[in-house]
């Protein structure tokens, strides 16, 4: 871990209830916010036992380094009204813009979730990352990294550096090798290819606790 970030969870669901509890156990400090019983949030930073607290999605925002986004397509406008500022702020997004029934994305070809994202918060700095991992295997591989030199890739995508050094960083954090695709442009690829994770987590035969690995063949 390069240094200590504040980072405020904004749906601690699946994917932000896991991430966040990782963050916290690696050092960082974060806030927990927005899921519908303020209990969930509290026990969540009660087992983190990192420094991890819970809140306002207000409250999760305002002295974050970096925010993850984690919530279904269809609530990211609620938590964007109530989550006040969001210029300048690191956003990394794991949501993909998946219908009501989760069966279909409901933008992809032309543009992203990711870059529609980013279209309605025109100063963020937005980052897409952990989508193209199933919940289940988080604590796993953050648990075998501390074993392992050979990492799960993760990608990543995005326009801002610094914003993707810093979520390049979180995701070395939790125990996976970093891989930077290009500018957020390439969630157009990212996004569906989360959807084949998907499709190999729970629709195959073996579990949900799937990672990928690219390498250079003959390096
Ligand atoms: N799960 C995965 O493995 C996975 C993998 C890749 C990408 N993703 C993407 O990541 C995003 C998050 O997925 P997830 O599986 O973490 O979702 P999730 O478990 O449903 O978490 C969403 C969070 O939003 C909260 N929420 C929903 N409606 C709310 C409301 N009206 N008021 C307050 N809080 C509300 C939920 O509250 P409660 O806690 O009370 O339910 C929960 O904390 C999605 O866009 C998904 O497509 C998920």
């Amino acid at each position: 871990m390069v240094s200590t970030m504040r980072i405020g969870i904004l749906g601690s669901g699946l994917m932000g209830g896991k991430l966040g509890t990782l963050f916290a156990r690696a050092g960082h400090e974060v806030v927990f916010s927005y899921a519908r019983s303020e209990q969930k949030l509290k026990m969540l930073a009660r087992d983190a036992k990192g420094k991890a607290k819970h809140g306002t999605l207000r409250e999760a925002v305002q002295d974050a380094d970096a925010v993850l986004l984690a919530v279904h397509w269809s609530r990211i406008d609620d938590v964007l009204n109530q989550a006040g500022n969001l210029s300048g702020k690191v956003v990394i997004t794991c949501c993909l813009p998946m219908n009501d029934n989760n069966t279909e994305l409901v933008v992809a070809y032309t543009s992203s979730g990711a870059e529609e994202l980013a279209k309605k918060i025109l100063k963020a700095r937005v980052v897409l990352a952990f989508n193209t991992v199933p919940s289940e295997v988080l604590f796993s591989v953050y648990e075998a990294a501390k074993r392992k030199a050979n990492r799960p890739s993760l990608v990543y995508c995005g326009d801002d550096r610094s914003a993707k050094e810093l979520a390049a960083g979180l995701i070395s954090d939790v125990g996976f090798d970093p891989v930077d695709a290009g500018p957020l442009q390439i969630a157009r690829y990212i996004e569906p290819f989360a959807l084949l994770i998907g499709q190999l987590a729970y629709e195959g035969e073996e579990g949900p606790e799937l990672v990928y690995h690219f390498e250079r063949f003959g390096k």
